[in-house]
């Protein structure tokens, strides 16, 4: 019988970053082998914190590995102005102030370790925040024939959401992502356009102040305070930004991918940070990725409400 398929996941930890972690944690196909963290939502400190109350609260015995404190060239910008300073966003209780032991302070040469044990091909990274740790390992350039797939979620085949023409993830650190666009690996970009497909609405918050206990509580109103990004009375769907490149990873069939060519801006006055897709390959260029042009909204919606479930009552 062939053994559960390795991951990486790296993270800057906000809400739907969790929702994501607990899809690949759902699947019995996946094994996460390490953690990540990237400061990108909030500084890395405070996704230390998050990694760890997230620990507290869900149980979760995962390895994590502190990354970079800032992106590869600029300041760090964080969604503070639409996150608050925590990085996830709440409509009552937080993640638990916990205290826990890292597993490194090295994400780079963590991720290195675990891809020097696989056989080629064979390791997926699934990343959830600014590329600034995965460009660090691709331009160090070792063990890179191991990865199978690099599923990002990132940018846009349209328009952005941190700027006009920007997606956020990107846009904090467009060198990384330049990177790891133009590293020749099998890449595959879940974006905006995509994600806009699959909305979280008001419902889900219903469904899960249904369960009882205080981490099924907490995820609710997490879950309410990531919908209320979008509208105060929790009206308008907000789109499902990580978990759609989670399940990119664990149910390929629920997302629609095409050959492109992604280049992301670095000059632009306007447009820094947006990625630029041409899907018209061959004719019009090279592909170096393939991107996400469609989503299965109810089989993405159905994974992730298993997987919330599984997550409150670990
Ligand atoms: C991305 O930005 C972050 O705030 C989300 O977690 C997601 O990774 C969406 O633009
Ligand atoms: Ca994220």
């Amino acid at each position: 019988m062939m053994g559960r398929r390795g991951m990486w996941i790296d993270t800057d930890l906000g809400f739907d970053d969790i929702a994501a972690i607990a899809m690949v944690l759902a699947s019995p196909d996946h094994q996460i082998a390490g953690v990540g963290l990237v400061a990108g939502n909030a500084p890395l400190d405070q996704v230390i914190r998050n990694a760890f109350g997230s620990s507290a609260l869900f149980g979760w015995a995962l390895d994590w590995h502190a990354g970079a404190t800032a992106p590869l060239r600029e300041k760090l910008v964080t969604a503070d102005y639409v996150l608050g300073e925590t990085g996830i966003r709440t409509a009552g209780r937080s993640l638990p102030v916990a205290t826990g032991k890292l597993a490194s302070g090295d994400a780079v040469a963590a991720m290195q370790e675990w891809l020097s044990t696989l056989p080629e091909g064979s390791g997926d990274i699934l990343a959830l925040g600014p590329l600034t740790n995965i460009a660090q390992l691709v331009s160090a350039g070792r063990f890179l024939d191991r990865i199978g797939r690099i599923v990002l979620m990132g940018g846009s085949t349209d328009r952005g959401n941190h700027t006009a023409a920007a997606e956020f993830n990107i846009a904090v650190d467009p060198e990384a992502a330049d990177i790891v666009f133009s590293a020749g690996l099998r890449t595959e970009m879940v974006g905006l356009n995509a994600c806009r497909e699959v909305p979280v609405i008001a419902d889900d918050v219903h469904w899960m102040r249904g369960f009882s206990g205080i981490a099924a509580q907490t995820m609710a109103d997490m879950l309410e305070g990531y919908l209320s990004i979008r509208s105060a009375d929790l009206s308008r769907p907000m789109p499902l930004f990580d978990p759609l490149a989670a399940a990119a990873l664990v149910a390929p069939e629920l997302v629609t991918l095409a050959p492109a060519r992604v280049d992301v801006e670095l000059e632009g006055r306007l447009t820094r940070g947006m990625t630029v897709c041409e899907l018209r390959v061959p004719q019009r260029a090279d592909a170096n990725a393939r991107v996400a042009v469609g989503a299965d909204s109810d089989g993405v919606r159905r994974l992730l409400r298993a997987a919330l479930q599984l997550a409150v009552s670990g």
